[in-house]
């Protein structure tokens, strides 16, 4: 299992606003409208102001998942952590610039893992952070809410960064966009760049989850 290459456009759901009391089901079920990844929203309530899961409980879901395990570290010392999410079975890490201590050298050692790696910003953080390591990532992750929750209100000042980021990694390396996407808000940021589209609350509020990817799907390829 490998981040899908680029050239198409991937809608990543987060289980952070799932049934976290059926989280193999609620992959299962988005695993049967044909997704290739699921976001996995590790929170450790010291770099965010919430707490999700760790490697237990990301090494018991690999039992029943074969999809593509994208985890977002919102922890404070993601390089301390990197190998036990790899160890869990998780398929691609991205950490946050503003956590980590040598990019350069995270990078390299999750690529030494044989995973593949992201650099994450936070909407206040400028597309200059992460000018030097972005060309190094397989993807980069432009967050348009501020981590720790789901289902907060979409940044549009923040989006127009990934048009930046797009500039900087060219057509090969993955912009995955984070927090408050929906059927309004993903063609705007299709149109900037991205190919990665991150939804939490846009699926998991919805009782037909099937149906809400395929709306966010379709929502992707509106022309602008
Ligand atoms: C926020 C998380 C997101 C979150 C997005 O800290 O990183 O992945 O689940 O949720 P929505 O899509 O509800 O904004
Ligand atoms: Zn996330």
């Amino acid at each position: 299992m490998r981040l899908p290459k680029t050239g198409t456009i991937e809608i990543a759901p987060s289980i952070l606003s799932s049934d976290f009391a059926r989280l193999a089901d609620e992959i299962a079920e988005i695993a049967s409208a044909d997704v290739k990844m699921v976001h996995l929203d590790i929170m450790d309530g010291h770099f965010v102001p919430n707490i999700t899961i760790g490697p237990p409980v990301v090494a018991k879901l690999r039992k029943y998942s074969s999809l593509v395990f994208d985890s977002h570290l919102m922890i404070s010392e993601p390089a301390e952590y990197a190998e036990r999410f790899v160890e869990a079975g998780v398929n691609h890490i991205t950490f946050h610039i503003e956590a980590a201590v040598e990019p350069e050298r995270l990078v390299d050692k999750i690529h030494g893992f044989g995973c593949t790696a992201g650099v994450c910003l936070n909407p206040d953080t400028p597309v200059e952070a992460v000018e030097a390591i972005a060309p190094l990532c397989d993807m980069v992750l432009v967050m348009t809410v501020r981590p720790g929750f789901g289902a907060q209100k979409f940044m549009p000042e923040a989006a127009k960064k990934i048009i930046k980021v797009r500039e900087i990694v060219g057509p090969d390396i993955r912009v995955e966009v984070d927090g408050g996407i929906d059927p309004q808000t993903a063609p705007l940021v299709v149109s900037y760049g991205a190919d990665t589209i991150v939804a939490g609350n846009a699926i998991f509020s919805k009782s037909d989850r099937i149906t809400a990817i395929n709306a966010l799907r379709e929502a992707t390829k509106q022309i602008l």
